[in-house]
């Protein structure tokens, strides 16, 4: 079994489709706990699965490295084997990165390296792109620059708006960070220690 923490901000559809995923006494993950940098509606699914939550929001600090050091320390009190921001949209000081990658993993909203950031859809249709996708990366101390685990395309369609091309997005985003996870626990991805 892989222990995993996953960090949210948002919805947590992506959280939800993992938890929904541990329904299956096959699939080889146990999520230890789910953690916020502000209170979100993403957190109900975790209580709605008797997993432990925290919230540990920035503003409660005096510095973004005092922020994330409480937030490491919180993580790691689950001793987990993978920690996955999943729809985490803090970025995390290097300290952080350092003390958890390879084992922290991200899902952003675009075919990296292109569209990196906060806007990757929106930066997407700004550009004129054909198609777009999912990309799901060990975090490095850039933005979003890791190494790539796996990647998910699919069509931008004339006149889509942000918000629509966002949700057709995440239904694929979701079937891959389950099977990236899955692939991890049984070791067909290697993120460069044991694990
Ligand atoms: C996902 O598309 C994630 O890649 C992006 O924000 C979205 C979060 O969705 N950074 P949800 O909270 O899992 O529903």
């Amino acid at each position: 079994m892989l222990g995993v923490v996953v960090l949210i901000s948002g919805s947590g559809s992506n959280l939800r489709a993992l938890l929904d995923a541990t329904n299956n006494p096959l699939y080889p993950v146990r999520i230890l706990a789910v953690g916020a940098d502000q209170s979100c509606s993403g957190l109900e699914h975790a209580e709605l699965f008797g997993i432990p939550t925290f919230v540990i929001s920035p503003e409660n600090f005096g510095s973004r490295e005092l922020w994330a050091n409480t937030l490491l320390e919180t993580v790691q009190r689950f001793q987990p084997d993978l920690t996955v921001l999943a729809g985490f949209m803090k970025i995390l000081p290097h300290g952080f990165v350092r003390a958890l990658s390879p084992k922290l993993i991200n899902t952003h909203p675009s075919l990296l390296p292109l569209f990196p950031g906060a806007h990757g859809v929106r930066d997407a249709l700004a550009a004129g792109a054909l198609e777009t996708g999912v990309t799901i990366h060990i975090v490095d101390e850039g933005v979003d620059t890791g190494p790539q685990l796996a990647q998910a395309k699919l069509a931008i369609l004339p006149d889509e708006t942000e918000h629509e091309l966002h949700e057709r997005i995440k239904v694929i985003e979701r079937e891959l960070l389950v099977n990236v996870v899955k692939d991890i626990a049984e070791h067909r991805i290697k993120l460069g220690t044991e694990n």
